[in-house]
């Protein structure tokens, strides 16, 4: 296993492109199921839960063809409906497969996935909505078992306790652009990754209404063809980078960060007084703002409230404002495994509940601390470029599933985070 050394302490400067989105490029990668035809993705990042979903395509009997650096060409002539539970255990988002299977071969079999360290994920919206437009799903040994040879169009409400689903609304539209009849989607999530998949569904054929709004009407068509399409930039990777530069900077210029898909976060970095400008549309510059942060409060909510993606990124960010500032956590209430690592480090967090109260401005300083999900690797790491000394962050594998060459990018910057096998960290750091 490999770990990141970070030495802290050292500025960032210079210009960093964010890669297409991981949230996006998975169900966008799943719907080129949905046609015979060719289809031809761009801007796909080069991460592991990319890799992994391309084994899962071929898997499902389909030509995977990788011709450039971020470009994945697909044709799935001829599929198969069955995704081994050795498959899905292994990324939980091969849930975004059963949308597109219902659609094109009107059955699925997939093994339903257990809930992981930051909550339960529970998919009961994903199959409701397919239960509404007239599914037979079935549960046995731990597979479901999604007969559509039935399904019509229908209305359906898919909200549930903590808001819209993602994937829920991904999998749902997916299985909808083929099913006979009109399907209304209410309190649909209208995050960018959801409306990227929309545009290419509609682009292949798909008859989709009010893309980007919480109600998507949908009327299925017979089938839909190839299409060659850019995946959108990654907001959340453009967030993190962005507090990294609060804290390290110097000044950084961050391109592909959207505004328009930032806007509850940018509102926040503004109260919590980061010095940033928008040269443009899709680029942010960020100024180091040691020593003039404030403390702020945010809630996570889906799109486009304050994104849960960026809330434990955030928080690394509040260990340096004066005062005490709140988050809340609206979408997966437990989401604070990233906190007894922080506190390690010297931060001072109280966790009630679903609230973390961060109070600040606490001098951190390295130590050897354990990632436990994607976006607490990168706090882990972002904490690491201001505490004074050596910060060791184990288990990164959990990074590599949603940044490319995060360590690279960090040193193009000026920072000093190195990627080293497990063995070179300090026996007594390691607990030997
Ligand atoms: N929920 C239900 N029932 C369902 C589905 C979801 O109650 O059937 C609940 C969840 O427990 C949660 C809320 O609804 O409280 C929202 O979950 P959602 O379904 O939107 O999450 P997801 O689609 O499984 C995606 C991203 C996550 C991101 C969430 C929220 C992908 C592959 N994953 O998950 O990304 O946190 O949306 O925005 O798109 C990450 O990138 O680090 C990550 C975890």
């Amino acid at each position: 296993m490999e770990v990141f050394r970070i030495q802290g302490g050292h500025t960032l400067d210079g210009e960093v492109r964010v890669n297409g989105a991981k949230n996006a490029a998975l169900p966008i990668l799943a719907a080129t199921l949905l046609t015979a035809e060719t289809c031809e993705l761009r801007n796909v990042p080069e991460l592991s839960d990319v890799r992994f979903m391309l084994e899962i395509l071929r898997h499902h009997g389909a030509r995977v063809e990788t011709p450039a650096p971020g470009v994945v060409r697909v044709t799935a002539e001829s599929i198969h409906p069955s995704t081994p539970y050795e498959l899905v255990k292994k990324m939980r988002a091969s849930i975004c497969l059963l949308g597109p299977l219902v659609g094109r071969l009107k059955i699925a079999d997939i093994a339903q996935p257990g809930g992981c360290v930051i909550g339960t994920r529970p998919i009961d919206l994903h199959l409701k909505g397919l239960a509404r437009l007239g599914c037979a799903i079935t549960h046995k040994s731990g597979y479901i078992t999604v007969d559509a040879t039935r399904a019509r169009g229908a209305r359906v409400f898919l909200g549930g306790p903590n808001g819209s689903t993602v994937t829920g609304t991904a999998n749902l539209v997916m299985a909808a652009v083929l099913t006979p009849g009109e399907t209304v989607i209410d309190c649909a999530a209208c995050e960018p990754e959801v409306v990227d998949l929309c545009d290419m569904l509609a682009r292949m054929g798909a008859r989709i209404e009010n893309i980007g709004g919480p109600t998507l009407r949908i009327t299925g068509v017979e089938r839909l063809r190839g299409v060659t399409h850019t995946v959108v930039s990654d907001r959340i990777e453009a967030g993190t980078y962005a507090v990294a530069a609060a804290l390290a900077g110097g000044e950084v210029t961050i391109r592909g960060a959207r505004a328009d898909h930032l806007g509850a976060f940018l509102d926040k970095f503004e109260e919590a007084g980061v010095d940033f400008d928008l040269p443009s549309h899709d680029t942010l510059r960020v100024r180091g703002s040691l020593g003039k942060l404030r403390p702020v409060d945010i809630t996570t909510l889906p799109h486009p409230g304050f994104p849960t993606d960026l809330q434990a990124q955030f928080s690394a960010l509040l260990t340096q404002a004066t005062g005490a500032g709140m988050i809340t956590e609206r979408i997966y209430p437990n989401r604070f495994m990233h906190v007894p690592e922080l506190t390690r480090m010297g931060a001072e967090i109280a966790v009630e509940g679903p609230t973390a109260v961060v109070k600040g401005a606490t001098p951190l300083t390295g130590a050897a601390v354990m990632a436990s999900d994607l976006r607490a690797s990168a706090t882990l790491i972002l904490a690491g470029l201001v505490a004074t000394g050596e910060t060791w962050v184990q288990r990164i594998y959990h990074l590599d599933r949603g940044y490319e060459q995060f360590d690279l990018r960090l040193r193009s910057l000026g920072a000093r985070v190195e990627r080293l096998p497990e063995s070179a960290m300090p026996g007594d750091l390691r607990g030997e």
